[in-house]
């Protein structure tokens, strides 16, 4: 899978090791209400990994998904650059991110990788592209 920042397409190990430390992530989710943890490690351009979980409420339409969380705490950590994605869901279940996290992803990366669970213990990978392709732009 090529990325969008010169950094040269990522290798399948890459990758694996994305989807492993957005599983790792779960364990920072704090999802008390719907008990449906979720892990997301963005990569950026500079190699460095952002991991965060969901963040529920106790207003529940104030909680935030993992992808949001991981893209927030990205831009405040000074970078801009995602190239890829994984999100892991609770049991290997294949967790697609939402639309509204789709909009705030591409607001940086509309052709970033995206890594999810197969459902058999596996990965697939897909762009942003193809699960978002006309994002809202100004
Ligand atoms: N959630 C995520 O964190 N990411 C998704 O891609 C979909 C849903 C969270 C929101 C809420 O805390 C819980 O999963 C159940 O919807």
């Amino acid at each position: 899978m090529k990325d969008s920042t010169g950094r040269g397409p990522l290798k399948k190990e890459e990758l694996e090791a994305l989807m492993e430390q957005a599983r790792g992530a779960r364990e920072k989710a704090y999802a008390p209400y719907s008990g449906f943890t979720v892990g997301a490690a963005v990569l950026s351009g500079s190699g460095e990994v952002f991991l965060a979980g969901n963040l529920e409420n106790a207003s529940y339409g104030l909680s935030v998904c993992a992808e949001r969380n991981a893209i927030t705490l990205m831009v405040a950590s000074g970078r801009r650059d995602p190239v890829a994605m994984a999100i892991a869901g609770p049991e290997g279940v294949p967790c697609p991110p939402c639309g509204a996290c789709r909009q705030v992803l591409a607001e940086f990366n509309p052709a970033m990788a995206i890594i999810l669970e197969d459902g058999a213990g596996g990965f697939e990978v897909l762009s942003l592209e193809y699960l978002f392709p006309r994002p809202f732009r100004l």
